[in-house]
């Protein structure tokens, strides 16, 4: 069966008869006079329909009715030759819908599908106005339908809560497409290392990537690539990229493309020579280790926050070890005093959003990883200048290792495993 059928019917399955759930696709945003911004689809709009264009709202229903309507741009042969092509409301059988409206009549036609209806569902906790734009419309309708024997739903449904579980696991479909999008940026990360040199400016470097995204297809980046030389990869989103690339540095790149709508996300941090310094070899074997340790704990049985404790406990032993924190080990954890060093989390999930939606837990406990729900596993370690009692030698390094990581039945799938992370591995390539 079609994929978006597939998800729709889900959802329809999740509603009471007699629902609908109402979804705003993304708009066009200016960035600068008339220039736009490349357009990027709603994850959540995109999920259910694969629709790609601006300004359509999509209506699934339950019960009866089951199915979809599509509000969209009308055909336009003019703003066609400036802006591209529309499907068009009559073509609504193009993407599996059972009706299509122009968008312009929406606020008509959606009287018809609120009056008389079970629920309402939309999307309550993103930016996007649907809440507000039903909400009035609900309270016009409520007016109107006085003293008639109409019914008008009395409140909003989250769509979110069915639709983002539902995203958190991923089709074997999306498991292929996220695996591709992996391998397309573990090889502009290959290729990056055997191409920076000393002197390069950072943003010298991320075209490197963006080359190798496109090259092998994917048109964006998942996300504002950061590619920090030296001190700046301790800014944990630097995406400035226009400084020069120093001899003796580490550079960190944390980048990934989107593939057919699906991100990846890699961090890999390498010498700009091509040789590791010794202190900047001790640092990158901890955060190699936390890595490492961490993508063991993405299985069946285990949760996030295990894989957490896991990297907060190589983390503050490394740092004990290299005499730059000093305690107890436990104690330094209870403190959160490894906080200097190791100041985020070590993953989160990964789908059409780099950061994915999808609980991580409720009630404060934490829910264990199921197959097909795929997160990151990015442990790091900053040691920015001016941290007391850090020698020299260790102030200025920046360094993070991410990798995407499936959960499956049986062991965990590492998506990103085409780029080395081992220092003779990655001093090999850069020296070939
Ligand atoms: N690239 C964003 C992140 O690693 O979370
Ligand atoms: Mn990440
Ligand atoms: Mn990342």
């Amino acid at each position: 069966m079609n994929e978006y059928k597939s998800r729709r019917d889900r959802l329809i399955a999740a509603m009471p008869k007699n629902s609908i759930a109402v979804l705003f696709g993304a708009n066009g945003n200016i960035r600068n006079g008339d220039t736009e911004f490349p357009f990027r689809q709603n994850s959540d709009f995109l999920y259910l329909t694969g629709f790609d264009e601006p300004n359509a709202i999509a209506i699934i229903e339950s019960g009866e009715n089951s199915g979809f309507t599509i509000f969209c741009q009308e055909k336009d042969s003019n703003r066609e030759q400036w802006e591209g092509k529309r499907m068009g409301p009559n073509n609504f059988k193009d993407i599996g819908a059972l009706n299509g409206f122009s968008i312009s009549s929406f606020n008509e036609e959606i009287d018809n599908f609120l009056l008389n209806k079970e629920r309402v569902y939309c999307h309550k906790n993103s930016n996007c106005h649907s809440e507000k734009i039903l909400n009035e419309k609900i309270i016009e309708l409520k007016k109107a339908s006085a003293r008639t024997n109409n019914s008008v739903p009395e409140e909003m449904y989250s769509v979110e809560s069915i639709l983002h579980e539902m995203r958190l696991f991923k089709s074997d479909v999306e498991i292929k497409i996220i695996k591709d999008a992996c391998k397309i940026s573990a090889s502009a990360h290959k290729r990056a290392m055997q191409r920076v040199s000393p002197e390069i400016y950072e943003y010298q470097l991320e075209a490197e990537y963006i080359h190798e995204f496109m090259i092998n297809g994917s048109k964006t980046c998942a996300y504002p690539s950061i590619v920090g030389g030296g001190k700046n990869a301790c800014i944990l989103h630097y995406s400035e990229n226009s400084e020069i690339l120093k001899d003796g540095d580490l550079v960190l790149v944390d980048a990934g493309c989107e593939f057919k709508g699906y991100a990846s996300d890699i961090t890999r941090t390498f010498p700009v020579n091509g040789k590791f310094s010794k202190s900047q070899e001790a640092i990158y074997e901890i955060v190699l280790e936390a890595n490492k340790e961490c993508i063991k704990t993405v299985k069946i049985g285990s949760k996030p926050s295990d894989t957490e404790d896991r990297a907060i406990s190589i983390i503050t032993q490394g740092l004990i070890d290299l005499k730059l924190l000093s305690g107890d080990l436990n104690e330094l954890i209870e403190k959160k005093l490894y906080c200097d060093f190791y100041m985020h989390r070590v993953g989160h999930w990964m789908g059409l959003d780099v950061h994915d939606v999808g609980s991580y837990g409720t009630k404060g406990i934490w829910r264990e990883y199921e197959p097909g729900m795929i997160t990151t596993i990015e442990p790091g370690i900053y040691i920015k200048e001016g941290l007391k009692g850090v020698p020299s030698e260790y102030l200025n390094i920046g360094i993070r290792i991410e990798d995407d990581v499936l959960v499956t039945n049986r062991e965990p799938k590492i998506l990103t495993s085409d780029v080395p992370k081992e220092i003779k591995e990655i001093e090999i390539l850069m020296s070939a």
